[in-house]
């Protein structure tokens, strides 16, 4: 579905891309002839960030090209340059460490992204970049097809991805990678109890189905991942205002998400075993859908109360936790578009993190300040346990409270993890709504690149 910008390994010429910070800037410009410097200096050029010089030969050809810079260890910092290159194959020159020509791979890449299956006159970046010297060429592609893998499935409308269509993506990546994949639909769900699953699903004429994959060794630790795959969250009953609703494509962002991170765990063949368990449901207001007030069972046990039927992610996922689980796992990493709140929180960039375990939260943190893929944490505050009080049932789904909605999704879901799991849930937006180089309007990987790193840390070849 996606197309990206070129990279090469080899070129019979290039043209020279110098990254240039302002201090660099005026040392580079003591070694250049007066010409050079009178030319730098009546374009005004500066070296700001992702600002570009252009210098000629005397043949009249392009022959280097100034590249502004503020930072070159996150891909954002070099994603400007394939759209404002015209044609040609060039290379970056002056030494980069590996992680900032990983940067630069990853960050040309993405530059030239854009999601373009539903369009004829797709444009695609004419620019080529030889391949920066040290970068590992198969982690930065793994990495590119990853995030795309999420943008893609993220963007792509619920006309054309429903649980069964997120099923069969689930079914290829596994086959990719000779995986197993099991897929329980429909009202079989409830007999191999998944009655969440299907209580949310059953509204839409599209069933819902548990996507569960699984790989690796034996002998290795398990590492389980849980998705939220809403594939339309319209509200349910509680219909969501149309302005709410317009952007619901994107409530499988989580499903996308451990798909994304089960590709990247697979081709760097990680010593770890992996399950990914994904509920895809659509959430449909109909005369099967569940209201406002029913008590749902859970395949923990636990009866919930439905307070809104908006608060539907919860409810799949306290299903899927509560298998994940019973796998008695070392690690279980959950990623889900489950509040509007995270949202009012942190703002679309900034996904929240809630760990059970604070050893684990520190290095995660540490992991997404590395990798330039920020995360935030949240409590998982006792304090408002009492908000998921229901009169009749052993649980509420959603309390009426308007405050700490995330912190009390991720409550309520910690219910259903249980008490020995050492847990992360990510509460991602997913989304990208406004446009930045590298990053059009459409879905997007939050947090995926530093689990990543995370995971790479945590389970390396002994
Ligand atoms: N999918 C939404 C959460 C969401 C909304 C994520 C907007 C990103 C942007 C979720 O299912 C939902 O509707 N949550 C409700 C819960 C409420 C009814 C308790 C919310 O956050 O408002
Ligand atoms: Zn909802
Ligand atoms: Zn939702």
């Amino acid at each position: 579905m996606a197309s990206g910008s070129v990279l090469v390994s080899k070129a019979a010429k290039s043209v020279s891309i110098l990254p240039l910070g302002a201090d660099g800037l005026k040392v580079w410009l003591k070694r250049q002839p007066t010409m050079v410097r009178k030319w730098v200096q009546a374009n005004g050029f500066q070296a700001a960030a992702g600002s570009l010089l252009f210098l000629s030969s005397r043949q009249g050809e392009i022959s280097h090209v100034l590249f502004g810079v503020s930072g070159l260890e996150s891909p954002w910092d070099w994603a400007v340059l394939p759209k404002s290159l015209p044609e040609g194959t060039y290379r970056i020159d002056g030494r980069l460490k590996a992680k900032e020509a990983e940067a630069a791979a990853l960050g040309w890449l993405l530059g030239g992204y854009r999601f373009d299956g539903y369009k004829k006159d797709a444009e695609k970046p004419k620019a080529k970049l030889l391949w920066p010297t040290g970068a590992d060429k198969n982690g930065v592609t793994a990495l590119f097809e990853a995030i795309c893998l999420v943008r893609d499935l993220v963007s792509t409308p619920a006309s054309d991805l429903g649980p069964r269509e997120l099923a069969s993506e689930a079914r290829k990546l596994a086959r990719r990678f000779k995986a197993r994949c099991k897929v329980i639909s429909g009202p079989a769900l409830e007999k191999a109890g998944y009655p969440a699953v299907y209580a949310v699903g059953k509204g839409s004429a599209r069933p819902p189905c548990l996507i569960d994959i699984s790989w690796g060794r034996a002998s290795h630790p398990l590492v389980t991942l849980v998705g939220k795959g809403v594939c339309f969250d319209s509200g349910g009953l509680d219909l969501k205002p149309s302005s709410a609703m317009k952007l619901m494509k994107k409530d499988m962002g989580g499903a996308a998400h451990v798909l994304a991170l089960a590709h990247l765990v697979m081709s760097a063949k990680l010593p770890l075993r992996l399950r990914v368990l994904i509920p895809a449901v659509e959430n449909m207001p109909g005369p099967n859908a569940m209201r406002p007030m029913d008590v749902l069972k859970t395949r923990l046990g636990l009866r919930v109360e439905v307070g809104n039927t908006d608060a539907e992610g919860r409810l799949i996922l306290a299903d899927a936790l509560c298998e994940a689980s019973r796998g008695k796992p070392d690690l279980i990493v959950d990623f889900a578009t489950l509040t509007g709140a995270a949202r009012s929180a942190l703002g679309p960039d900034l996904p929240a993190l809630f760990s059970n375990d604070d050893g684990l939260a520190k290095d995660l943190l540490e992991a997404a300040q590395a990798e330039n893929d920020p995360l935030w944490r949240l409590p998982l505050w006792s304090g408002y346990e009492d908000m998921l009080k229901s009169k009749i049932a052993d649980l509420n789904s959603a309390p009426d409270s308007p405050f700490a909605g995330a912190i009390t999704a991720a409550l309520f879901l910690q219910r259903f993890v249980s008490k020995t799991s050492v847990w992360v849930h990510l509460d991602v937006f997913a989304w990208n709504g406004a446009e930045r180089p590298g990053r059009p309007v459409g879905g997007e990987a939050m947090g995926l690149r530093a689990v990543f790193a995370l995971l790479k840390k945590r389970y390396k070849n002994k």
